[in-house]
């Protein structure tokens, strides 16, 4: 039997391009798969083992917390906390930044994460995922303030897929790699090496129910796509939508297509839907890497330089195709409105 590339073996084989590294990192992304793993774990058994419903508390952003979402930020703090690579983590289910206790070493990243992205889709078993970002921390006692860097400051982004098999997808830097959970000898196996998202696509995904409140470009090019062959593409589209964004990104990655949680009047005063540091940025570095292009509408999702842990803002990824299209309707729009649109479109034509 032919063993496929191990994650560990990529990831020391990386590691040999820096002869200055200490394999600290290394390290902790080995300590995040295994945090992963045991998520899965505890994902795979559901009701047998009672991790399904609601916990009896909300998180910091007044959203109910199921009881996996506070068992899958547990576990990646138990399995990232004692080793010395981390000075601090932060995660959606937590108000304030995590800090390493006193009585264990520190290290030089900072770890921001969403433990359970997708959690309606807990009670109705379908598929959910943790989203994570890596950055580096030039202080032993890190604040929020070190933590809001721009996305493109990442040193590692990732997400593991919870899906029909597990799958844990991450950049370093130098391309887009999938790798699957062999269950069978409990590794993660490079199976997609280096994704290329295609530059076309026939495929969208985006909540519907929030029609009505949308703005004109995002309005105009969904009814552009919803005419089918007699829009400018010439050609029918189809609609996806998950509701768990890893699902809805990782079809994205895998054969094309725009996935958009755009600015709406219900979100404004939030500023958007999806929280930047641990949801946009992560996903955001990972689509730039497979070929694909990140924005708000106005402007790329990287650059911008976060005012909060918790900050919120709109997401429009997928197939350069589709989102240049969607950027036009915007560029269109801030002219016309005299709004900031820093975005150029031309980058990607
Ligand atoms: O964490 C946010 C999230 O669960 C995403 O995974 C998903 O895309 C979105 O919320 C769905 O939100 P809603 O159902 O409110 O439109
Ligand atoms: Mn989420």
């Amino acid at each position: 039997m032919q063993l496929g590339t191990p994650l560990s073996q990529y990831l020391i084989e990386e590691q040999r391009l820096y002869p200055e590294a200490t394999g600290s990192f290394t390290l902790l992304m080995n300590d995040i798969a295994l945090a992963c793993k045991t998520i899965s774990a505890a994902v795979r058994k559901g009701a047998l083992v009672d991790v399904l419903g609601n916990a009896e508390t909300d998180n910091c952003q007044g959203e109910q917390q199921k009881k996996l979402d506070i068992i899958a930020n547990d576990l990646f703090i138990k399995n990232n906390i004692w080793r010395g690579h981390i000075a601090a983590m932060a995660s959606e289910e937590m108000e304030e930044v995590f800090p390493i206790p006193e009585d264990k070493p520190r290290g030089k990243y900072l770890l921001v994460f969403d433990p359970l992205d997708g959690s309606s889709n807990i009670d109705v078993d379908g598929p959910i995922g943790t989203i994570f970002s890596i950055m580096r921390s030039d202080k032993e006692h890190p604040t929020e303030e070190d933590f809001l860097q721009e996305g493109v400051k990442q040193v590692c982004a990732g997400y593991c897929l919870y899906g029909p098999a597990t799958m844990i997808v991450i950049s370093i830097g130098h391309g887009t790699h999938a790798f699957t959970l062999d269950p069978d000898i409990g590794e993660f196996i490079l199976t997609h090496k280096d994704i290329q998202i295609p530059a076309t696509s026939a495929e969208y995904s985006i909540n519907h129910a929030n029609r009505v409140k949308w703005e004109k470009p995002m309005l105009e090019y969904v009814q552009d796509r919803e005419a089918g062959v007699d829009g400018k593409k010439g050609k029918r589209y189809t609609m996806r939508w998950v509701g768990a964004m890893v699902m809805d990104v990782h079809r994205i990655l895998m054969r094309g297509g725009m996935f958009a949680y755009p600015i709406d009047e219900g979100i404004r005063a939030k500023g958007g839907r999806l929280r930047l540091m641990y949801e946009a940025n992560p996903i955001s570095f990972l689509v730039e890497q497979a070929g694909g292009i990140a924005t708000t509408g106005y402007e790329r999702i990287l650059d911008i330089k976060p005012s909060k842990l918790h900050q919120r803002i709109p997401v429009i990824i997928g197939s350069k195709e589709e989102v240049t299209d969607i950027l036009d309707y915007h560029k269109a729009f801030a002219a016309e409105h005299d709004l900031k649109f820093t975005h150029e479109c031309k980058l990607y034509k």
